[in-house]
């Protein structure tokens, strides 16, 4: 579809939606298409207060719930308290390379919310979902290699934007398995990857670094289009007349900014060995497994 934008979002009345990490960023932007075009939007955030802040700016039918990904009680007690159908699960949320540090289950944090976290709310939720699971990845899964055997860093020396970018890649093999096994049970469900190119966000601010982040926010306000741009991609997955397995990002120079269209992935990002073995390590880490 040429330069789809928001007037592209079909009426969606009465149809849920649940976004992860929608108090901020490209994650706030959909979900303020989506309520605008009559979905009822979940806002599932770590800070309520933020989230609810968020929903105050939101016109439509929005409602507040708390998920730590980077904490799988939370995890599963998000999962364990929704009741009815899922047309839409958009896995948005993410951190940016900061410090070493570790989720509640002792995961390191990027890997940990931004892959694991993920995982299992998928898993969890997918006997609701009716629709789409779309999972936001990023350019930066270019990057990725993961460790199998180290995905904890324990044995190397921490490096925040390999982590980062292994994050990314697993966010891209996870949901290339996942259509896989949707496909497998003959489910309709369809996964779907996105990512925003270059979006002015809170993400480049958690480095732990004043003058890192600082120049992210110099780099941001020159070359990086809004949240609202950088939803579309999100957007185009979840609701276009696509294939499942689709990969959607900006269709300007080098996918940083620009119209949504399907874009390419790296050769490890399509590697289905990688993606079973990354699937079977996630489900004992996590505990949980495709439930279809
Ligand atoms: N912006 C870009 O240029 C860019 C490029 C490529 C990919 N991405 C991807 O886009 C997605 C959204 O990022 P963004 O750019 O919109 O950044 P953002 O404004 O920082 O939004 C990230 C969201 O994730 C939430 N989050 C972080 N840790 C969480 C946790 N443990 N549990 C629940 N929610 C958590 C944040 O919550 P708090 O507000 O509470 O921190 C925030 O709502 C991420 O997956 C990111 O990797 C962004």
């Amino acid at each position: 579809m040429p330069n789809f934008s928001t007037a592209d979002v079909p009426d969606l009345p009465g149809r849920r939606v649940i976004i992860t990490g929608a108090n901020s960023g490209i994650g706030r932007a959909a979900a303020r298409a989506l309520a605008a075009a009559g979905a009822q939007v979940t806002l599932a955030v770590r800070s309520l207060d933020r989230g609810r802040a968020a929903a105050a700016d939101i016109a439509g039918k929005t409602e507040v719930r708390e998920l730590d990904l980077a904490d799988l009680a939370s995890v599963r007690a998000f999962a364990a308290a929704w009741e009815g159908e899922i047309h839409l699960l958009i896995n948005n949320a993410g951190v940016m390379i900061p410090p070493l540090s570790r989720t509640a289950d002792g995961f390191e944090l990027q890997f940990g919310t931004n892959h694991l976290g993920h995982f299992a709310l998928t898993n969890l939720l997918l006997p609701h979902v009716t629709g789409r699971v779309v999972t936001v990845s990023s350019t930066a899964h270019r990057l990725g290699r993961i460790d199998l055997d180290d995905l904890g860093w324990e044995r190397r020396r921490y490096r925040r934007w390999q982590a980062y970018g292994d994050s990314k890649l697993a966010n891209l093999l996870f949901a290339a398995e996942l259509q896989r096994c949707l496909t497998a049970t003959n489910s309709p469900v369809l996964s779907m990857a996105a990512h925003p190119g270059y979006a002015a966000t809170n993400l480049q601010s958690h480095s732990g670094s004043r003058l890192w982040d600082s120049l992210g926010g110099v780099s941001s306000s020159i070359f990086a289009q809004s949240e609202s741009a950088g939803a579309l991609p999100t957007l185009y997955a979840a609701v276009a007349d696509l294939p499942g397995g689709s990969y959607a990002g900006p269709g300007g120079w080098r996918e940083i900014r620009g119209a949504p269209r399907l874009v390419g992935r790296s050769a490890r990002a399509q590697d289905p060995e990688l993606a079973r073995r990354l699937w079977e390590v996630s489900e004992r880490l996590t505990g949980t497994s495709f439930p279809l």
